[in-house]
């Protein structure tokens, strides 16, 4: 790409961060998405720093303005009214002073922040306030473990299948026939008025994801009590490599800044998860896999959740094999990396995350590969990822066998992922 292509296409990335921004937060886009979403923000965040360093400390600052007090850190806060968007806040009923959902999202939040901080210009400005957001994001990272891994296994569980962001993944099937749909009160969905109904998840699915709000709800949001008395308690490969990379960067930004305590416990706690990790490793597909907590069994799910596990320090065979797995991928899809495997007769290429490739998840598979030396392999993902933005602007995410733009349109996360990946070319 030309130096003034790779220009225009960051002027127009900087356009839908500006119309998504709402002074202290972002949304993830007009309509579908009206509020602010945790792991949308954080990401979010990388792009804004290309322009307004103070302006992207400020949006994960809004965010952990809203944390609970015992440390979780919610995955939508519902900032301003909005009927278009369900379910809101009359339906979480949380409690909380500025409503908020009950449940949580990917950790990103550490590693945004270290990365904000070993880039800033402003060094003064950057240490003030990752110093002031240490200590909230630990306290997010002890709330995982202590709530979410109660039998002290290393790796945190998920209760609900929007709390991974791969929120109808073929991981989750299996699990989900558990999740019963009696009793669901009855509601109307607004997602398919602003995206087509047939990218979206179905209305089968979504009886579960509000039995289980609704199940939640009934136990008063107590984090002490959601994981045991949840029918959907797995282990994403992808979820916990997120947290494992947040609590070591955070460890290495707590060192840098004399903050010791932080620093040896966010240590600690990417060890025992790096360790626990192999539990979920699978030869048979060249990459990590889901497990069912409740059958104790794995998830013969091939999905891309076992392939963003690269976003973690995980040992060198393994990324090795990881690395393979994306090459095998691109012999079978135009465009990596697809959310499910192409080969897998239930992959679906335009059904949100049963097949389409989003590149906030590109982003961290080709970061982690990167780091892990496998430079081309990285460099295949980034440029998938440049050229779906250059053929179909800034969706949602995309059809990787056809590269057609899918879901919501002018999307706040991709437009900081192109930010991103143009850095790197
Ligand atoms: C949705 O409503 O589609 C979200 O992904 C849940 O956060």
């Amino acid at each position: 790409m030309t130096a003034s292509a790779a220009k225009d296409i960051i002027a127009r990335a900087v356009e839908v961060l500006k119309e998504n921004d709402h002074g202290d937060y972002t949304v993830p886009t007009k309509g579908l998405y009206p509020f602010q979403w945790n792991w949308d923000s954080c990401l979010t965040a990388l792009g804004l720093a290309h322009y307004d360093e103070a302006r992207a400390w400020t949006e994960i600052e809004t965010l952990f303005a809203h944390q609970w007090p015992d440390g979780m850190v919610p995955h939508i806060v519902f900032h301003v009214w909005n009927d278009g968007y369900f379910p809101g806040p009359e339906v979480w009923r949380t409690g909380r002073p500025t409503a908020t959902s009950g449940i949580t999202q990917p950790a990103v939040a550490g590693f945004a922040v270290r990365r904000l901080f070993d880039r800033a210009r402003d060094r003064k400005l950057a240490a003030a306030r990752a110093r002031a957001l240490l200590p909230r994001i630990d306290a997010w990272h002890r709330c995982f473990y202590e709530n979410r891994d109660p039998k002290g296994e290393g790796l945190v569980a998920i209760v609900h299948p929007w709390e991974s962001g791969r929120d109808n993944s073929i991981d989750w099937d299996e699990a989900f026939e558990r999740v019963p749909t009696e009793g669901v009160e009855p509601y109307t969905r607004r997602d398919t008025l602003h995206a087509d109904p047939a990218h979206r998840p179905t209305q089968a699915q979504y009886d579960r994801y509000l039995w289980l709000v609704q199940h939640f709800r009934g136990l008063g949001w107590d984090n002490a009590r959601l994981h045991d008395a949840s029918p959907f308690q797995i282990v994403d490969p992808g979820f916990n490599a997120i947290l494992i990379r947040a609590c070591a960067d955070l460890a290495d930004l707590a060192e840098a800044l004399g903050e010791t305590r932080i620093a040896d416990a966010n240590r600690a706690r990417a060890v025992r998860g790096l360790a626990a990790m192999e539990r979920l490793w699978s030869e048979a597909h060249g990459q990590y896999l889901c497990l069912d907590r409740i059958t104790g069994k794995l998830v013969d799910s091939a999905s891309v959740g076992g392939i963003l596990a690269a976003f973690a320090a995980i040992p060198q065979a393994r990324a090795a094999a990881i690395a393979a797995t994306v090459e095998r991928l691109a012999g079978k899809a135009r465009h990596v990396v697809p959310s499910h495997d192409p080969g897998d007769p239930r992959f679906d290429a335009k059904r949100y995350w049963r097949g389409p490739v989003w590149l906030v998840v590109n982003y961290m598979v080709a970061d982690g590969l990167l780091a892990a030396g496998h430079v081309e392999v990285a460099r295949r993902i980034t440029q998938s990822s440049l050229d779906l933005i250059t053929e179909s602007g800034f969706a949602e995410y995309y059809d990787p066998l056809t590269g057609e733009p899918l879901g919501g349109g002018r999307f706040t996360w991709t437009a900081a992922m192109v930010i991103e990946f143009l850095r790197e070319m």
